[in-house]
């Protein structure tokens, strides 16, 4: 078998389309769409990130503000400027680059963040309301990799669904969810016995481990016909890779995703789906 490529490339155009053309219509009743971005540091990664939002965002019609710290920038300066975007009705997407320098409590930060804003989904009430099958801004991420799997028409439905990663960012929203769809699903990390065998069992693999010298998915992993999904992603001879050992697993799995072109470009257009989702919330209750 060889697998079928689900194309973050190609899901991503079709939901920016629609945020575009939510973002006009929004326009048309007076509410501009604003996302604020807030970097702490120069991080090389961390600020092609909030590049590439910040010129997405334009590109749709959202508005932007763009707040770049400097490094030494203090825990309570921050709290305090979250509050200003907090209180700032003209803003409705507020984005706080992780990681943050190891002297800010990245925990106090996010738990700033209003709900209401909370574009990126990591808040302690997003998380509790996704917990509850109630929440509106979903973290980016593991929406996207859903997103994929609804526009492939992948339905989960009584799959054995294997998570290896259990981070706030992708393994714990993402079990959330496919719960929510009915999977099994099992959460993996590193004191996980027995992966492989785990991992073979799987209808469908998502890892998000981010470092191949620790773990690549191997096709001797990957049962015939299964779905897998790279989230990880890290540098190999300045190569951008996966987790996922693509040429061989592709001769097994049913669908794949690729890296790059896979996931990642379905992250921002989530983050830009969020921002006007959070805006036309805004706009109900200011009705
Ligand atoms: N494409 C995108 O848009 C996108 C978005 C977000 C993240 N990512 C990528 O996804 C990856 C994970 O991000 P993150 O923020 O969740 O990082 P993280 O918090 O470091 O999570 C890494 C996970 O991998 C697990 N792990 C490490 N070594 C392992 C091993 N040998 N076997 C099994 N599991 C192992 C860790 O287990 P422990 O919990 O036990 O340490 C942890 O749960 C990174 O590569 C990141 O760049 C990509």
């Amino acid at each position: 078998m060889v697998a079928k490529i689900i194309s973050g490339l190609e899901v991503s155009a079709a939901v920016k389309a629609r945020v575009k053309k939510a973002a006009e219509e929004l326009k048309e009743t007076g509410v501009q769409p604003c996302l604020a971005t807030v970097l702490v540091g120069n991080d090389p990664a961390s600020t092609t990130y909030v590049n590439s939002k910040q010129k997405t965002a334009s590109e749709l019609g959202i508005a932007t503000r763009d707040h770049r710290l400097a490094a030494n920038f203090k825990q309570h300066e921050l709290v305090e400027l979250v509050q200003l975007l907090n209180n700032d009705q003209h803003v409705h997407g507020i984005l706080v680059q992780l990681p943050l320098p190891s002297h800010i409590n990245e925990f106090d930060i996010i738990n700033t963040i209003s709900p209401f804003k909370d574009v990126d989904g990591l808040t302690p009430y997003s998380a509790g309301m996704l917990q509850n099958g109630m929440a509106v801004l979903k973290p980016c991420t593991p929406s996207g990799v859903m997103e994929l799997l609804d526009y492939y028409k992948i339905g989960v439905s009584g799959m054995d669904a294997v998570i290896v990663n259990r981070s706030n960012l992708v393994g714990i929203p993402l079990a959330l969810m496919l719960l929510e769809k009915n999977a099994t699903v099992t959460v993996c990390h590193s004191r996980t016995k027995g992966l492989a065998d785990k991992l073979r069992a799987a209808d469908l693999i998502i890892t998000a481990v981010g470092n191949r010298q620790r773990f690549t998915l191997a096709a001797d992993m990957v049962k015939d016909g299964a779905v897998v999904i790279d989230v990880g992603t890290s540098r190999q001879n300045g190569k951008l890779t996966g987790d996922v050992d693509f040429e061989a697993v592709k001769q097994k799995a049913s669908w794949i995703t690729p890296v790059p072109g896979g996931v990642g470009p379905m992250t921002i257009a989530m983050l830009m789906k969020n921002t006007v989702t959070a805006a036309s919330v805004a706009k109900g209750m200011n009705q």
